[in-house]
């Protein structure tokens, strides 16, 4: 039984095929990002972001999203969203098969104007015609607000701004909306305060929380959402990622610490934690490099010392 009436089930959304390989500057092949998405989907995670429809000038890594997609099978139960700027990024994730698709904008001006080159009305107008059109489609729509804490242009966020863009985003009709510490300056009271400010404008059930780690803090800032009764969380493939238009982001919470965390306090989320284990080596083989997620490397060491003691991580 989880501790403190924490909730008894987390969904956890894997974001390390686009949110961990949009910022690797070295392209990493059709075949390697298959190969990853595949080991993710076999370790039982219920969501995973496959790659993003943005436009190959800003972000080359996504140039092959559609074939991506279009090889990519998913295992039943597993659902596979992808990111969305514009129609043009709509109509490719639609013809490649897109259930999914998640949205995105920022709480302040700047980020909004160096992430997608649109001012804040701008973006908000472009996420309600895509909502429109995904509402007719037939597809599900999770959104993303960015720079909820703080932006890295603009310093410390409203969190009046943040209550308002909330209010607009959720009269438009997005079934989740995520909210993401950008460049991973949170710390829990700011999520609780946050959570507070947005809770009555949301279902808790529809709140996602988006955090990077980049100070340390995403796994105390988890636990603040757990608390505060949030119950789906993103997290990246070994800590992979970092937003490239954000200055000073570094990697997503590393899911396997996260499913970790969750396993000990008795939160059930259905994922094999060994499975991912597996897929953060493969994100290492990809990447060339070794990743800085903990739980990753903790086990990783002892599988290269012994089987005996790969057991003791489990
Ligand atoms: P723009 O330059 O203003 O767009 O970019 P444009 O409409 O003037 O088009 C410029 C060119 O791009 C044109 O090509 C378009 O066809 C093409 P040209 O005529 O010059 O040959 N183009 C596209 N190509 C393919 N797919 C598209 C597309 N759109 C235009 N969808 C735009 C505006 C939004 C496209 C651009 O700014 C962009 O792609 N930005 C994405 C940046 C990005 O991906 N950032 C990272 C993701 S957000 C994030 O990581 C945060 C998150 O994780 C949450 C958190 O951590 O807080 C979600
Ligand atoms: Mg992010």
């Amino acid at each position: 039984m989880p501790a403190n009436d924490l909730p008894g089930r987390v969904r956890v959304v894997e974001v390390g095929p686009r949110d961990g390989l949009q910022n690797e500057t070295e392209l990493v092949s059709l075949a390697d990002k298959l190969r990853l998405a595949n080991a993710l989907a076999a370790s039982g995670l219920p969501q995973i972001e496959i790659a993003s429809f943005v436009s190959p000038k800003w972000i080359p890594q996504m140039a092959d999203a559609p074939e991506l997609v279009k090889a990519f099978v998913a295992p039943p139960g597993v659902a596979v969203s992808a990111l969305v700027p514009n129609d043009k990024g709509y109509d490719a994730a639609l013809s490649a098969g897109i259930k999914e698709i998640a949205l995105f904008m920022s709480a302040t001006e700047s980020h909004n104007k160096k992430n997608i080159n649109k001012s804040s009305r701008e973006a908000i107008d472009t996420l309600e015609k895509l909502t429109v059109r995904a509402r007719q489609d037939g597809l599900r729509i999770r959104c993303y607000l960015s720079v909820v804490f703080v932006c890295p242009y603009e310093g410390k966020t409203d969190p009046e701004k943040v209550k308002q863009i909330v209010d607009r985003l959720v009269s438009i009709g997005i079934d989740e909306l995520s909210l993401g510490d950008t460049i991973g300056a949170a710390t829990p009271s700011d999520v609780w305060h946050i959570l507070d400010r947005v809770g009555g404008s949301l279902n808790k059930d529809k709140i996602a929380l988006h955090f990077h780690d980049t100070r340390g803090t995403a796994l105390a800032n988890v636990l603040a959402g757990l608390q505060a009764g949030v119950s789906i969380f993103d997290a990246s493939i070994g800590g992979l990622g970092g937003c490239p238009y954000a200055p000073g982001a570094s990697g997503n919470l590393a899911t396997e610490d996260l499913v970790y965390m969750l396993q000990g306090m008795g939160v059930e989320t259905g994922i094999d934690l060994e499975k991912l284990v597996d897929a953060g080596e493969i994100a290492q083989e990809i990447t060339k490099r070794k990743l800085p997620g903990r739980y990753l490397q903790a086990c990783l060491a002892g599988r290269a010392k012994s089987l005996k003691q790969a057991e003791t991580c489990r």
